[in-house]
């Protein structure tokens, strides 16, 4: 029947229903017609996977409370607007002056095809648009390898492909794969060579129209002018520029990718909406979790009190290397599973410009730069294109680099990733600036970490504790997932949770 329904639209297809083993969300009916009654659970933790958690169960009728210690919802998906303040545990304090319409995504800001984000975007309503993970006229510059100027993504292609090509031809001409490859394949070979590296019928690179021109083709009488002294391949390869193409034949950053139009937090907003305001309280920090015979007791601090809140279950929906600082008698294994798990730094800085300089002067309408400077990574913005302001994205960096820029001010940070930048954009870097806000998540209350490290990945022994209930509690989270450091990674593992949750209520 569910066949059925499926070639009718009624139903997921058997296709679509394979990208993720059997979610069901909970509905009022498992109830209704079952004479049985919903349960109340507390939920620590207002992140995707804690507001995922508020939202499935309530389909069902569940009466949850949402324990959020920050000021608002959405944990690490985070979408800073002009007017937006944070203190990190340095207690440097910013207040963000982007004007309107501007933002910085500071933690998630794409969203691959294949992930159930998407999904919620389209049921809860939330609009979406292209983000552009890589752009061919976006730049790469390896400073260490001694290069003086960027070289675009685009030119930077054409001499590898096209230097790998000449070689990999001159390696089967000279008969260095007749062992492997028959006369045939070796004509094959040299077919997808030719086209791959446009190397020509004399299979050698003597650079290409594909590497770009410095007098674009135009009318009658403009032909263009190619992009001139291509560099041998010993100086591409010691350029280093290579190391950069990989990248976009991950699974998870292949294009196209999506962003919600607006900001990342549209999504948590609507999460919110859907919870409602009054199932979650913010602010509220939780300091203990008891697991009783019949239920959970969770303690919070909030407004300068001390409560308690009961309820048949808890999720507990926190960072773990958060969890592990918050008393529980959940056991040992509950702790030491959650102290193995390791965090990590990343950090962005949102510089916001008075025009778009990437646009007007350098045709970059979105995509990323990369580089082996101490910013890693420059992005433009895939939005706004042709209006008057944009944010970039000054760096977007992880590990010993993050935590540099974050032991600095605010101003220090700005400073440092300016002097940078000039290095690749030139002086309109520093002159067209007009504010910035960069934000550090091992370095924000709360949360303390940009994602975790799982040594063996989730499902790795020592983390069982945290994979099945303890008592009434349930962990979730995007660190309990093979997609961490990804909203579906929170969300699947919501799901996960919720299964598990309802499966036993309804047993
Ligand atoms: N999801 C984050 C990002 O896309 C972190 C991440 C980076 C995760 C690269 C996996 C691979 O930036």
């Amino acid at each position: 029947m569910l066949a059925t329904m499926g070639a009718l639209g009624l139903a997921p297809t058997a296709e679509a229903a394979s990208r993720e083993p059997v979610f069901r969300a909970p509905r009022t009916g498992d109830f209704t017609l079952t004479g049985r009654g919903a349960a109340s659970v507390v939920i620590v933790g207002g992140g995707i996977a804690g507001l995922t958690a508020a939202y499935e169960l309530g389909k069902a009728g569940y009466d949850c409370t949402v324990l959020e210690a920050r000021d608002r919802t959405g944990g690490r998906n985070f979408t800073v607007r002009g007017g937006d303040s944070s203190v990190d545990v340095y207690g440097n304090r910013q207040t963000a002056r982007f004007g309107d319409g501007q933002y910085l995504n500071a933690g998630p800001a794409r969203i691959p095809q294949w992930m159930v984000t998407l999904d919620y975007c389209r049921e809860l309503g939330v609009p979406i648009e292209v983000f552009t993970n890589t752009n061919a006229n976006a730049y790469l510059f390896n400073e260490k390898a001694g290069m003086t100027a960027p070289v675009r993504y685009r030119t930077a292609k054409a001499d590898v492909y096209g230097y790998v090509s000449e070689l990999l031809a001159k390696a089967t001409g000279k008969g260095a794969l007749d062992t492997e490859l028959t006369a045939e394949d070796r004509e094959r070979l040299l077919e997808f060579l030719r086209s791959f590296g446009d190397i020509g019928a004399e299979l050698s690179y003597g650079g290409s129209e594909r590497r770009g021109y410095r007098v674009d083709p135009a009318a009658a009488g403009t032909p263009g002018v190619e992009l001139g002294s291509v560099p041998t391949a010993s100086e591409v390869f010691a350029s280093g520029v290579g190391r950069y193409f990989s990248f976009e034949f991950g699974y998870d950053q292949a294009m196209l990718m999506f962003q919600p139009v607006g900001g990342m937090d549209r999504i948590p907003a609507a999460l919110t909406r859907a919870v409602g305001e009054r199932r979650i309280q913010t602010g509220a920090v939780v300091r203990d979790i008891t697991d009783k015979a019949r239920g959970v007791t969770v303690t919070y601090r909030s407004d300068g009190r001390t409560r308690t809140l009961d309820a048949d279950y808890c999720v507990a929906a926190l960072p773990p290397n958060i969890l592990a600082t918050t008393a529980h008698n959940l056991g040992a294994g509950v702790q030491s599973a959650l102290e193995a798990c390791t965090p990590s730094s990343a950090g962005k800085i949102g510089l916001e410009y008075r025009n778009r300089w990437w646009e007007t002067d350098h045709r970059i309408y979105g995509g990323i730069t990369e580089t082996d400077l101490d910013l890693a990574h420059v992005w433009y913005p895939s939005h706004g294109h042709h209006g008057r302001r944009g944010v970039i994205v000054g760096y977007y960096n992880t590990g010993a680099q993050a935590d540099a820029y974050a032991r600095l001010t605010p101003s220090g940070r700005e400073a440092r990733a300016v002097a940078q930048g000039v290095k690749i954009h030139g002086e309109k870097y520093r002159s067209e600036l007009v504010s910035s806000f960069s934000h550090h998540w091992r370095q924000t209350p709360y949360l303390e970490a940009s994602w975790h490290s799982l040594a063996g990945g989730p499902d790795a022994p020592v983390f069982d504790p945290l994979n099945k209930p303890t008592g009434h509690v349930y962990f979730a989270g995007d660190y309990l997932s093979y997609a961490d450091a990804w909203q579906h990674g929170a969300f699947t593992s919501a799901r996960r949770a919720v299964m598990a949750l309802h499966t036993r209520v309804l047993a």
